[in-house]
């Protein structure tokens, strides 16, 4: 096969398939060829143009002029006819929100939006997630063995989620499998039969944003992001927009809490695959922001992003049409030996650990950053505080196959109830 500038594309370009197991297990690891050889190169299966190298892909962050984020939400892969069909059925007309949205309009709807995300705002909402930890830990800490994926990291971040965002508590299982859908239908590959059931999930799950936003509208004056939003709309409609608030309500959802359920589960998984720096924490928890930050880079919850040439341009010294459509492997940039020695080692103490791009980097990197790190902070904290000893139990891990969402769908973990050093009832 020949890239869209006529070149030839290398067997191992032409083989990189995001949707396999390699890919989805260690994305980093199975980019490692091109991070060392081919940093930038086409991918005929994807149609993508493919960006591995830290000092690229902080580049193309830099440039959100000549690197459009408008593809941020895109179907990756694109749908068959039955499954648009159920989509427009429900009114689904998910636009954009900030993450896709482009200058000069980007800008002025971020800063409008800031404030919630200010330290001093996000104080009012620790001791919640502190409460949920303890209470979510209470449940299970004398039975030995929890799953803690399904048990509690994905409703603790959800819960904060719903509260920061200002919706009122919903049916959890519900949101959870309307999320999968958003993120198979976003960055997966379902299958021609799995299409429509996604599609009918994403469909419901729009329709649900819209009777919560018509709610809030009632009464604005609740707190939340959204509240915030809907205030704000009065005095700039032209920036907060009815588009912006209906799809936000939907990939706020998204955005706030299944980032950071697969951040902390990623986070536990790698911590106890490293028993000297579980250890190490459980002894020092002064040591838990950076380990945060290592984490984050190491095995981060968002494996790539997606960017789209507005102009020919040249990446890492390739050529690169306008119109063509990047997939930028933060994850392998974080792995990049130039920029962090010895990368594929886990360092709690790393300097530059802060330094990875799992949040994106520039105009548009993640307003949620440290509402995210505090909840790791703090659900690291309950967990080496009271199950030091818990361990990993022998298991596989299976996570849900797509390009960019990424966490253990399971996390099942043991310890000895008996050894526990504070008990549940205390
Ligand atoms: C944007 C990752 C948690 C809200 C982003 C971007 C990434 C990201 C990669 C795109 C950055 C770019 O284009 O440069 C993450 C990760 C999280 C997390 C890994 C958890 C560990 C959150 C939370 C919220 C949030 C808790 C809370 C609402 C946002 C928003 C944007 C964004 C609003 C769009 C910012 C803009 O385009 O101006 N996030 N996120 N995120 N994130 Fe997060």
């Amino acid at each position: 096969p020949l890239t869209p500038t006529g070149c030839p594309v290398s067997p191992r370009a032409s083989a990189f398939d995001p949707f396999e197991d390699g890919y989805q297990q260690d994305p980093p690891e199975y980019v490692r060829w091109a991070r060392e050889q081919e940093p930038v190169f086409y991918s005929p299966k994807l149609g993508y143009w493919v960006v591995t190298r830290y000092d690229d892909i902080k580049a193309v962050f830099r440039d959100n002029l000549t690197f459009s984020p408008s593809i941020a939400l895109e179907k990756i892969t694109p749908t068959g006819p039955e499954a648009n069909a159920v989509l427009a059925s429900y009114g689904y007309a998910m636009n954009r929100t900030l993450v896709n949205e482009d200058e000069p309009a980007h800008m002025p709807r971020r800063r409008a939006l800031m404030e919630p995300f200010t330290p001093e705002a996000l104080k009012q909402h620790e001791p919640l997630v502190r409460r949920l930890a303890r209470e979510y830990v209470d449940r299970f800490i004398d039975d030995g063995h929890a799953d803690l994926v399904d048990q509690m990291l994905w409703e603790v971040p959800l819960t904060v989620a719903l509260h920061f965002l200002g919706v009122p508590e919903e049916d959890m299982d519900m949101l959870r499998q309307y999320s999968i859908a958003h993120t198979v239908n976003t960055w997966g590959r379902p299958q021609p039969h799995e299409q429509v059931q996604v599609a009918r999930a994403v469909g419901k799950f729009w329709q649900f944003a819209g009777k919560v936003l018509e709610k809030m509208r009632e009464d604005p004056g609740n707190p939340g992001w959204m509240q915030y939003g809907i205030r704000k709309q009065k005095a700039l409609p032209e920036v907060v927009t009815d588009s912006y608030l209906h799809s936000m309500m939907m990939a706020g959802i998204v955005a706030a809490h299944e980032t950071t359920a697969n951040a902390t589960a990623n986070a536990l998984k790698l911590l106890l695959e490293h028993p000297d720096a579980w250890r190490d924490l459980c002894e020092d928890p002064s040591l838990i922001p950076n380990a945060v930050e290592e984490c984050l880079r190491h095995n981060g919850s968002i494996a790539a992003w997606r960017r789209l040439a507005t102009k020919d341009v040249t990446i890492g010294g390739v050529d690169i049409p306008a119109g063509a459509k990047l997939l930028i492997v933060t994850s392998s940039a974080n792995h990049d030996e130039r920029r962090f020695d010895d990368a594929d080692c886990f360092d709690i103490r790393r300097d530059n650990a802060g330094d990875h791009l799992t949040f994106g980097y520039g105009a548009h990197q993640c307003m949620g950053k440290n509402l995210a790190r505090m909840e790791m902070q703090i659900l690291l904290d309950e967990f080496t505080r009271r199950l030091p000893h818990m361990r990993l139990a022998k298991q596989r891990f299976t996570y849900v196959p797509n390009t960019s969402f990424r966490g253990p769908e399971h996390l099942c973990v043991e310890w000895d109830p008996m050894l526990n050093p504070e008990r549940a009832d205390r």
